[in-house]
């Protein structure tokens, strides 16, 4: 059992020091014991440990902390920065970013992560700039689905639309549905942008309808009002029953990096190998009173019957 977690260790410490980087963690499945909440809080930004302890249910906490640990991890690995000396901020409109002076060969680094139910995802680029997004694309909703699909209605543009409506069955129109979705918010989130982005100005051509955990899709193409965008690339993947999306925008050379990302997959990693990746800041202490307030919290609301 020892050997085994050591060498999962490894091989996470290893998919953290490319230069791309892909990782996954099941948020939900995590259940703290006390120390490993209490070294978590440790190891995140004063002001980030008190937006976590904000949070009304557990689930919420967890994901957030889970963000935190995997942006830190991450970006001290792949810029070879002592992991408490990594400084975060976030623009205006709440996207993280470094604030560290970055190695000459790294000044495009960029790094997002997403969460929603069981996942929290990281994408890092050492060169190009990133957006990811993940959904859970099975879940029942809880309107019908033609009165979902009507409220939704301007986000996608009728070339969408036939493309989602096509699908043979309601399950798969809602992944598709889904699918589109996350596209959308990884530009978004590439960007930077908030909450106010036309999502009908993205116009997404799906070449590859079909899409399998395991397997990376990278041939859709986005037309920007009415434009092909080739700077843009994309790779698509299911997590279990979740959506996951990662945009790269690369003025450059767009071939070379769609080359580059066919080897990209998300890494699944477990709490207790990313913690062993995470330092305590210098001026944190072991804070009890923290732990005891997330474990009096409900891990999610009640639902009524
Ligand atoms: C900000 C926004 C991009 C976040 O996306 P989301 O799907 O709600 O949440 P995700 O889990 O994917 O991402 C959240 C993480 O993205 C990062 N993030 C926050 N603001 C961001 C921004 N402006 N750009 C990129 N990343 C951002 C953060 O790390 C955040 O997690 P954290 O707060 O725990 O650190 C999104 O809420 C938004 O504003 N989208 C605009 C799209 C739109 O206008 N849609 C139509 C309206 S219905």
């Amino acid at each position: 059992m020892e050997s085994e977690l050591s060498s999962k260790v490894s091989q996470c410490k290893r998919s953290l020091s490319r230069k791309s980087l892909r990782l996954a963690v099941k948020s939900q499945a995590w259940q703290p014991t006390q120390s490993e909440w209490m070294l978590a809080a440790q190891c995140v930004q004063s002001e980030e440990k008190a937006r976590i302890g904000k949070f009304v249910f557990q689930k919420d906490c967890k994901s957030a902390m889970i963000g935190r640990l995997l942006i830190r991890a991450a970006s001290a690995h792949m810029l070879n920065i002592a992991y408490p000396d990594i400084k975060l901020t976030r623009t205006e409109r709440g996207k993280p970013q470094i604030l560290n002076t970055l190695p000459a060969d790294y000044q495009h680094y960029s790094f997002n992560i997403s969460h929603q139910e069981d996942f929290v995802v990281l994408a890092a680029e050492k060169e190009r700039e990133v957006g990811v997004d993940v959904m859970n694309s099975i879940s029942q909703r809880g309107d019908s689905m033609p009165k979902f699909f009507s409220l939704m209605k301007r986000h996608l543009t009728d070339r969408e639309w036939t493309t989602v409506t096509s699908q043979p069955t309601e399950r798969e129109q809602m992944k598709m549905f889904y699918r589109h979705w996350c596209l959308k918010e990884s530009v978004v989130k590439t960007l930077g942008i908030g909450i106010g982005y036309e999502f009908g100005k993205l116009d997404f051509r799906i070449q590859t309808t079909d899409l399998q955990p395991n397997h990376i899709v990278q041939d859709t193409t986005v037309h920007i009002e009415g434009k092909l965008d080739t700077d843009w690339s994309f790779e698509e993947t299911m997590l279990e029953d979740h959506c996951a999306v990662v945009a790269i925008r690369n003025q450059q050379n767009n071939n070379q990096s769609k080359e580059t990302n066919s080897r990209n997959s998300f890494h699944l990693c477990s709490v207790p190998e990313l913690l062993t990746c995470c330092v305590p800041l210098a001026g944190s202490s072991p804070d009890l009173e923290y732990w005891k307030t997330f474990s009096a919290k409900l891990e999610k609301p009640v639902r009524m019957s």
